[in-house]
């Protein structure tokens, strides 16, 4: 097989085969494909697209390209749940305590930032003591006993995906339905979860800017799901503007922890209840969307959920004692506030806007390499709909670095203001099953 048959096959329109496509994989993972190969490949295809078939095929070369995790010594139907990636996107913070706490195991596995989104295991790092690397004996026993376990990728799982989204990121060819379903149901796959709840972001902090594509998203990854014998669920959910009020990793921390302690903002909380509840339906212990809701809702009023949040950080080595004091969490030296410029209604919160703003001030990394100041981050003072007189604050900006004159000018015009009151928006647009 030639690398540049298949190149051609594709430009044709044509399908590629299992062996074809597990061909490409194997090579491009090994280094017996080069980078100029691979890009054309990944630009054909982000122009003649793949059948569903062939993206499940994608999945599993990917998948088999590393390491898989066995999670079979865990009792009961495990379940994960991922993001496509968005801004103040705190929801598994939030749903691990909250669906253990209804004794379904939470097998998670999570990335870290790059670029204008934030990653869970970097938030969760911002806890004194948290461990994201834990051996697999002690992710497994954690789950058995407590009903969850938190662990950052491991180097060797999909190794595939990883090589080719880091050509992706540079060759313009990220969003790319096949691509992005690929990439993400391998890394699901891989990590041995029976049940995946995806949460795929709509708006202009997500990676899918229009309904249309992030439900063809959606549809593509359940019926990977589905075909790989996973149970699958995605909810479509809006990323127009940063979920709930902060962003930023501790900043992020303590609003999960509001959340728990039944205070959060109802974007946030509305996102986390609806991907909570479709965990334990597929996990078995809801019947129904309502029943769900309505008793993981009661979980948090009675204080249980808050109380599992408290184990979940202990029994990863962390100080448990900033759930009671959360201003024990880093603060930044600098709070800078930044006023609305004229009266109004908040007509739009660019979200990517506020990403790269909040990764400026030091919260997310320009580099694999950058190191993250957990103190810095973004508080959104006024919320799309709101509405402001001139110079009430509308963010406020936390930062340890003395000169932030970009991510300022990057936040204020993030906001849009106008005289007339926007319409309500929709949290949650659709969910596919
Ligand atoms: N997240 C992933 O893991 N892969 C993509 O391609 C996009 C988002």
């Amino acid at each position: 097989m030639r690398m540049i048959d298949l190149i051609d096959k594709k430009k044709d329109g044509k399908v590629l085969t299992k062996q074809e496509i597990e061909f490409i994989i194997d090579g491009y993972t090994k280094g017996s494909i080069p980078d100029y190969q691979m890009s054309a490949f990944l630009m054909v295809v982000y122009f003649k697209g793949m059948n569903r078939e062939e993206i499940s095929n994608l999945t599993l070369a990917y998948v088999n390209s590393g390491d898989k995790v066995d999670l079979s010594a865990i009792e009961g139907i495990k379940v994960d749940k991922h993001s496509s990636g968005g801004v103040g996107d705190k929801i598994s913070l939030i749903v691990i305590p909250l669906v253990a706490a209804t004794g379904i195991p939470v097998a998670k596995m999570s990335g870290r930032g790059l670029g204008h989104t934030g990653g869970t295991i970097d938030k969760l790092e911002s806890i004194e003591g948290f461990k994201t690397e834990l051996d697999s004996d002690t992710f497994i026993s954690n789950i058995n006993k407590y009903k969850m376990a938190i662990v950052g990728q491991t180097a060797n799982l999909t190794p595939g995906d990883k090589k080719t989204y880091a050509l992706r990121d540079v060759t313009g060819s990220v969003d790319s339905t096949p691509l992005i379903a690929s990439s993400i149901m391998s890394k699901k796959i891989a990590s041995g979860a029976d049940a995946i709840v995806l949460d795929v972001k709509v708006g202009s902090g997500a990676f899918m800017k229009s309904l249309d594509k992030a439900r063809d998203l959606a549809e593509t990854m359940v019926e990977i799901g589905k075909s790989l014998n996973r149970k699958t669920i995605a909810v479509i959910t809006n990323m127009d503007q940063p979920l709930g009020h902060e962003v930023g990793n501790a900043n992020e921390v303590r609003e999960a922890i509001k959340v728990l302690k039944g205070k959060g903002a109802e974007d946030e909380t509305t996102v986390a209840l609806t991907i909570a509840s479709y965990m334990t339906i597929l996990g078995g212990a809801f019947k129904d969307f309502d029943s769900a809701y309505r008793s993981l809702n009661n979980i948090i009023k009675s204080g249980k959920a808050i109380e599992k949040l408290k184990e979940f950080i202990k029994i990863q080595g962390g100080n448990c004692d900033i759930v009671d004091n959360p201003e024990k969490l880093p603060n930044a030296k600098y709070n800078i506030e930044i006023m609305a410029k004229e009266k109004g209604y908040i007509s739009a919160i660019k979200a990517d806007s506020i990403g790269v703003a909040a990764m400026l001030l030091g919260a997310g990394r320009k580099t694999k390499e950058d190191k993250i100041d957990f103190a810095a981050g973004i508080t959104i003072v006024k919320k799309y709909g709101e509405k402001v007189k001139k110079d009430d604050v509308i963010c406020v900006l936390h930062t340890n670095m003395e000169n932030c004159t970009e991510a300022k000018i990057m936040a204020e015009s993030a906001f849009k203001i106008n005289k007339d009151k926007p319409e309500d928006i929709k949290y949650i647009y659709d969910v596919i099953k």
